[in-house]
């Protein structure tokens, strides 16, 4: 009998979003005859950009005629998209990263997980806590921790607290770590960190030979200029920094799929014996083997997103979703709740009412008003108290949320 992955079974009952859609569908079966509306996971509403599926359907036309059919294409991304992103990602801000240190991808989720094929097991890793739940699954999975605690908490994790009282800086750690996972804007809190916090932290990996997995999936909905869009903008980070984009939030791509990596060349790990080794050409190697590229009619929907039209589209878009965050916060704030994000991000983190345990203040927005959210401590043990709703929904939906918020709390 084959032997299984052991470290599976450490992990907690269930990913955080499937559990909600479980206690979700529950209520709606029990109860057909309610308008729920979903502000939980952040998943986009508003269709593709024009630019963006006007491209898409010439990529399918080139698909259909012998003379511009393509097959495999690059596993690294194509180089029309890895160009287009270096000039207007990097470039533009006066960041250097070269075509060939983009890996184009199906997706930051897949990446931040994948991204452990290439370090060892001896590893102490930090994660920030309240965190997007995949950096400690896929951890638990390749058996870099030991077991969870009643609060959820794993052994062998450096867990660094933000909440309101540190004002949502995470602490350095209180020991040696090797790996950092830093995701900015935030998810879930939609907090950001400014030049001198992400200065503090590539100063602390350089010093202490660690590397930062930066997530900057939610980048584009920075609207404070002072806020650093890429942790790369902090001088030193090519030498101790991953950065982890994504089409997803910004351009409607959930459902279509695209993001890429960034591994700067300069970035070293050590072997076993104790060399220096490049990390550039073991990521590379690990996607040419792995990886078959992402489709040559995604990555031209993705090169549209730069396009004049695109960008201004895109523009459009995340200002969009980023007016309803400003409806939830005000909303929430009249009510005397205290909240947090949803200013240079789209997610809102308030402080549930009368310091309700985050999963009770879920079931009672549920049953009494068909509103669904995250629970906070669904992002960890630092989350408990806090409630995350996404701006990510129609005009409509999140108004009606605002009132139905106001008539529970009120
Ligand atoms: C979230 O709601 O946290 C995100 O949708 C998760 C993701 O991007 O995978």
């Amino acid at each position: 009998m084959p032997r299984i992955n052991d470290h599976y079974l450490k992990l907690k009952a269930g990913y955080l979003f499937p559990e909600i859609g479980r206690r979700v569908r529950t209520f709606a079966e029990e109860n057909p005859q309610a308008n729920i509306i979903k502000l939980g996971i952040g998943d986009v509403t508003e269709p593709l950009p024009k630019a963006i599926s006007d491209a898409m359907h010439a990529a399918v036309d080139e698909m259909g005629t012998r003379e511009t059919f393509r097959g495999y294409g690059p596993e690294q991304g194509y180089d029309f998209l890895r160009e287009a992103i270096v000039e207007n990602d990097y470039k533009a801000r006066g960041v250097d990263i070269s075509a060939d240190e983009i890996f184009v991808s199906d997706g930051s989720k897949c990446d931040t997980g994948n991204i452990l094929d290439i370090f060892g097991p001896d590893n102490t890793i930090a994660i920030t806590d309240p965190v997007y739940p995949v950096y400690v699954d896929t951890n638990v999975m390749v058996g870099n921790t030991g077991e969870a605690n009643e609060t959820g908490q794993y052994d062998g994790l450096v867990y660094l607290p933000v909440t309101a009282e540190n004002d949502f800086i995470p602490p350095l750690p209180d020991r040696p770590v090797d790996l950092i996972y830093l995701c900015y804007p935030n998810n879930p809190t939609g907090t950001v960190a400014s030049k001198e916090t992400l200065k503090t932290w590539v100063d602390y990996a350089r010093n202490n030979n660690a590397i930062i997995f930066f997530d900057a999936a939610y980048e584009a909905f920075i609207t404070d200029p002072e806020i650093p869009h890429s942790i790369f903008e902090i001088e030193g980070a090519r030498e101790v920094a991953i950065e982890f984009r994504s089409f997803s939030k910004k351009a409607g791509f959930t459902g279509v799929r695209c993001a890429f990596t960034v591994v700067p060349k300069e970035l070293t790990g050590r072997t076993a014996d104790g060399s220096e080794q490049a990390i550039h050409p073991l990521w590379n190697r690990r996607q040419s083997t792995k990886f078959n590229g992402v489709s040559y009619i995604v990555q031209r929907g993705a090169a549209a997103a730069y396009s004049p039209d695109g960008k201004k589209q895109i523009q459009e878009l995340v200002d969009f979703y980023m007016q309803n965050a400003s409806i939830l916060r005000e909303g929430l704030e009249k009510l005397g709740i205290s909240v947090y994000g949803g200013v240079n991000a789209p997610y809102v983190w308030l402080q549930t009412p009368n310091n309700l345990p985050s999963w009770d203040f879920f079931d009672q927005l549920l049953t009494k008003t068909e509103l669904v959210g995250t629970p906070g401590s669904g992002f960890g043990a630092a989350g408990e108290g806090y409630f995350r709703l996404s701006a990510f929904n129609s005009r409509a939906n999140v108004e009606e949320a605002v009132g139905r918020l106001n008539k529970m709390l009120s």
